[in-house]
């Protein structure tokens, strides 16, 4: 379904009842790696999963694209939908960089964050050096040179060589990111705000979720958002990598209802 929001439009997927829990997908993904999630928790809540600007089936409109415009998205996708109570607020990735920007912006809308392969800091010279080379590739080259670099590390090494039809998914899915999408949300990504001192202000409940394998973000990224967030919780998903929601879905979406529960 899709939805207007300010100057575009974005795809989104609204799928049954019950407490609100929003899904913000990671980079360079879109709403379908939360299609595990989409099936079995709209059971127990209502799912709004959303195609972030120039993801999936959502258009691209010229960047780049701040992780506080992302998060203004979303909610805009809420009150069109209108959401009457706060939500849960999952984000994975660069999603959990989105779901920070939209605690800042929109508290009040916030019933409980769950921040999966995620971590609460900036980029680093070194990483903000490597979006830049990423940006250049993609101008160039298209999408593929940033696909290609990043498949072998998006999945945990064990899901990676012996799980072909899981990454055929996930091939599936990087492939409907369109070059300006990417291109705008690695600037949106480089310049992001560093959030570790909001970490401390997050009163909502929050689950934070690592895959064991993963070979993005490392454990103590994770580590460090439990230490900060005062009513937080640390859940550790074994034979996961960053996708973790895909690989481990059954854990992943366990842990999740769990935590709902006890909102
Ligand atoms: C993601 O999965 O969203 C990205 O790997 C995050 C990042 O590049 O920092």
């Amino acid at each position: 379904m899709k939805i207007r929001v300010g100057n575009t439009h974005l795809n989104i997927e609204d799928r049954g009842t019950g407490p609100p829990l929003l899904l913000i997908h990671g980079f360079p993904l879109n709403l379908e790696v939360w299609r595990p999630q989409i099936e079995v928790l709209s059971h127990s809540n209502r799912v709004i999963a959303v195609d972030l600007r120039g993801h999936g089936q959502s258009p691209a409109t010229p960047g780049p694209y701040p992780m506080d415009l992302l998060a203004d998205d979303c909610a805009a996708v809420l009150k069109s939908l209108e959401v009457q109570q706060p939500a849960v607020v999952c984000g994975l990735s660069m999603g959990g960089y989105i779901s920070f920007s939209f605690f800042r912006r929109h508290p009040k809308l916030v019933s409980g964050l769950i921040l999966a392969a995620t971590r609460a800091g900036a980029d680093s010279d070194q990483g903000r050096a490597s979006r830049d080379k990423a940006v250049a590739q993609t101008e160039q080259l298209g999408i593929r040179p940033v696909i290609d670099s990043m498949l072998p590390i998006l999945l945990a090494p064990n899901t990676y060589n012996e799980n072909p039809e899981l990454v055929q998914v996930v091939v599936d899915i990087v492939s409907q990111t369109s070059a300006n999408g990417m291109v705008s949300a690695l600037q949106g990504m480089k310049d992001r705000r560093d959030s570790t001192q909001l970490l401390g202000q997050i009163e909502a409940p929050a689950l934070i979720i690592h895959g064991l394998d993963d070979q993005i973000i490392p454990m103590r990224d994770s580590e460090a958002m439990r230490a900060g967030i005062p009513n937080s919780q640390l859940e550790i998903i074994p034979d996961a990598g960053h996708l973790l929601n895909l690989e481990q879905p059954e854990i992943f979406n366990r842990i999740v209802t769990s935590f709902i529960n006890q909102l």
